[in-house]
């Protein structure tokens, strides 16, 4: 067989998207599948963000556009992360690319070296392609562990202790997939205390649910004094705006704007014209429908969080942000017999009709985390209810 390299080979996957196929594959045989496994909005792209996007068409806006952006877009970008962060943006600043995803990549190839050693600090459980895109690109990854005694915030004494010269990137990701945690700005303050002594060391600020805070306010690390410089800001309209399908993502940050656009010229030419122009009046139009998907995410939260809470050996903390819930499952799994997530995983699948992801498609489970549960709650209440309505059946059945 003709050989396929190392780093493709250890490359990760995106769980949703298998689970997502399975759901598919049963679906079609006939199945009734409820799932919480998806991370993305239920609902269809504003009307308003739509007609944009077919004006540009028609206004003939097909070609390639600038491997950093259109104009309009990046001065649109900048001045939000602007005026939501309370910082200073300029649209020179700014990247856009296909989606928030691609910078993961692009970070970490412009902040490390391969074979020098270069460590990345990244949350677990965190984003799955954190993890995948360090080791693809030949860094060192670093899990911190975000634990529930600490409603999984980090734990800062961890952080201090793994920081070493070799450090380069440090990923935060808030609200957080998958444990819905907002870090508050008390805890982004003190780990900006603990970073200052490595000048080496870039943020990457994954804030792509930065708008979807259901409690308090949401804070990024760049507005922390002293951090703007090395922080990378990543956000995007795929959440926000239900428009996960079009790929649209932004990053901020002054020294490596050039060198992501660089990157870009060098992977996809530039993102979208279309959808550029789609991100534009996702921005500067007006934001009732985003308001209105907002309060039913904050309501949906609410019911599952209550419901999830309601049934015997599962205990569910309150996410603050993002349409995540991550129960914890532990005594579950002791009472029906599962030997962790992953079983318990299969089984509400199979026997229950319900789709969710599991603990380790996070990443290893933190050593006395016990074993946890990923639920989407971007999915219609009366959704809600069945599932949680088949998980207790379930429970039942399994128990006897
Ligand atoms: C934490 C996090 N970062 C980035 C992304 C990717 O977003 P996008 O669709 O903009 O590429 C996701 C999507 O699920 C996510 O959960």
């Amino acid at each position: 067989m003709l050989p396929i390299s190392r780093r493709t080979q250890s490359l990760g996957t995106e769980h949703a998207f298998v689970v997502l196929a399975e759901v598919n594959k049963l679906t079609d045989e006939g199945r009734s599948i409820i799932s919480f496994a998806i991370g993305q909005p239920d609902f269809v792209t504003p009307g308003h963000i739509m007609d944009a996007a077919k004006t540009a068409m028609d206004a003939g806006h097909t070609g390639y556009t600038a491997s950093a952006g259109i104009p309009e877009l990046r001065s649109a970008v900048a001045e939000y992360l602007a005026s939501t962060r309370g910082i200073k943006v300029a649209a020179k600043d700014v990247t856009v690319a296909n989606g928030a995803k691609p910078f993961i990549q692009y970070a970490i190839l412009a902040t490390t070296d391969y074979g020098e050693g270069h460590e990345i600090l990244y949350p677990t459980p965190g984003f799955p392609i954190y993890e995948s895109q360090i080791a693809a690109s030949g860094a060192v990854g670093v899990p911190l562990p975000l634990l529930e005694r600490e409603s999984y915030s980090f734990d800062l004494n961890f952080l201090q202790d793994r920081l070493s010269p070799r450090s380069r990137l440090l990923i935060l990701n808030s609200p957080h997939n998958p444990t819905g945690r907002t870090l508050l700005k008390e805890e982004l303050e003190k780990i900006a205390e603990i970073v200052a002594p490595y000048p080496d060391l870039w943020i990457f600020s994954d804030e792509i649910y930065s708008q979807m805070v259901h409690d308090g306010e949401f804070v990024s690390i760049a507005s922390i004094q002293g951090m703007t410089e090395r922080t990378i800001i990543v956000d995007g309209a795929s959440k926000s705006y239900a428009m996960t399908g079009w790929r649209l993502g932004y990053a901020a940050n002054s020294t490596l704007a050039p060198y992501f656009s660089t990157w870009i010229t060098n992977t996809d030419s530039c993102a979208g014209s279309i959808t550029q122009w789609a991100g534009v009046e996702s921005l500067t139009g007006p934001q009732d429908e985003h308001r209105r998907m907002m309060k039913s995410f904050t309501e949906r939260r609410n019911l599952i969080v209550e419901g999830l809470n309601q049934l015997e050996g599962v205990r569910a903390l309150k996410p603050g942000g993002a349409f995540y819930v991550w129960p914890n499952v532990s005594e579950l799994c002791r009472m029906t017999g599962a030997e962790n997530a992953e079983d318990l995983r299969r089984r509400w699948l199979y026997e229950a009709g319900v789709a969710v992801l599991a603990d380790r498609q996070f990443g290893t489970p933190p050593a006395g985390e016990g074993h946890h549960i990923r639920f989407s709650y971007a999915t219609s209440e009366d959704n809600i209810r069945e599932g949680l309505e088949r998980i207790r059946h379930w429970i039942v059945q399994a128990k006897s």
